[in-house]
């Protein structure tokens, strides 16, 4: 019946029970309550306008260490260029379904753009309660023409706006590494690709037997995510085994690292298990962009890490064959850094 609109737009034929395609194996559904605090805390905010440059550096890289998530406020994107990029998400899910249609992988004239919904539905055995549109960063030109008119101005600014901070935490955490120098090389392997996504996870009919993104771990070296006040991410603390709920915090913006990162860290740097919940009243949306080396990059431990008698975690590795490795199969946890050991 609702065939390529999506899962907003199964919801909107007002629904009263959950699809069966949806309904997850009960180790994957959320217990109810909200747990922004766990025994050992909660994920950290970090205010960047703190005058003490080392204080906040020291803040970035424990977070990084022990969290692998963290939030971040007076971080220099302006709050308008936010609220633009969150309007315009509303915009694009917004559309007529035929408008969307045509950049969904049956009609996109370019992979660089994708509208698609749950994460890997040809080999999922049960799906994610939610709709995406995926941009890939080529060029402002490719960008110009491909990505569509409702969202891509405000999805450029966004991510111009987001590099200066993105090139000031890469500098800590390699800092953090005793990394004496950022120069380009490195900096074109931790920041050489982009990729921006806007989420969509409609109101749901019975969120207590689905997932909005299941468990996983992303393949970026770092993630910046917006998310709106509704809340629903949830952070796996790696030591109590519990999930932490990212309490939404206005003009805030949720860093984690990522696979990549880890990996070229040797695992000082945690690429942690994160997943989001589907909610029963209202429509959530977050806007990650996913910093990536290219996709034609070698990665693997930094030899500056791993020079002073250090063992290799991992092996070196073509980052589009990670990538690729990810999107094989269904969210399954932190599955998919085994293929770089
Ligand atoms: C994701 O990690 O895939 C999405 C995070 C979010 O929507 O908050
Ligand atoms: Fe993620």
């Amino acid at each position: 019946v609702n065939k390529g609109h999506g899962v907003k737009g199964l919801a909107e034929l007002g629904l009263k029970t959950l699809p069966k395609q949806y309904i997850q194996p009960p180790e994957e559904r959320f217990d109810p309550g909200v747990a922004d605090q766990g025994q050992h805390g909660s994920i950290p905010l970090i205010d960047m306008s703190r005058s003490d440059d080392l204080e906040i550096a020291e803040a970035i890289c424990n977070a990084a260490q022990k969290w692998g998530f963290f939030q971040i406020v007076n971080h220099g994107v302006p709050v308008r260029v936010l609220e633009d990029v969150k309007d315009a998400t509303h915009a694009f899910f917004g559309l007529p379904a035929e408008e969307k249609q045509k950049y969904s992988k049956e009609h996109s004239v370019t992979n660089n753009v994708r509208y698609g919904t749950s994460f890997t539905p040809e080999v999922e055995k049960a799906l994610e309660w939610k709709d995406y549109l995926s941009l890939f960063f080529v060029s402002k030109d490719e960008a110009a023409s491909y990505w569509p008119p409702v969202c891509r101005n405000q999805a450029l600014e966004y991510m111009k706006s987001s590099e200066i901070i993105v090139k000031k935490l890469f500098k800590i955490l390699m800092n953090g590494l005793n990394l004496r120098e950022f120069d380009e090389t490195i900096e074109s392997t931790l920041m050489g690709s982009m990729r921006v996504n806007f989420n969509y996870y409609p109101k749901c009919p019975n969120p207590e037997l689905t997932v909005g993104v299941g468990r996983h771990s992303d393949v970026s070296t770092l993630t910046v995510l917006l998310q709106d006040d509704i809340g629903g991410l949830y952070v796996r603390n790696t030591e109590t085994m519990e999930w932490i709920h990212v309490a939404p915090v206005n003009g805030s913006l949720v860093i984690n690292i990522g696979d990549a990162l880890q990996i070229m860290s040797n695992g000082k740097y945690k690429s942690v298990e994160h997943r989001v919940s589907a909610h029963g009243s209202r429509n959530r949306i977050s806007v990650p962009i996913f910093v990536n080396p290219k996709p034609s990059d070698i990665i693997g431990p930094l030899p500056e890490v791993v020079q002073n008698g250090e063992n290799s975690l991992y092996k070196h590795v073509l980052y589009s064959d990670y990538v690729k490795h990810f999107f094989r199969k269904s969210h399954d946890g932190k599955a998919t850094i085994e293929f770089a050991k």
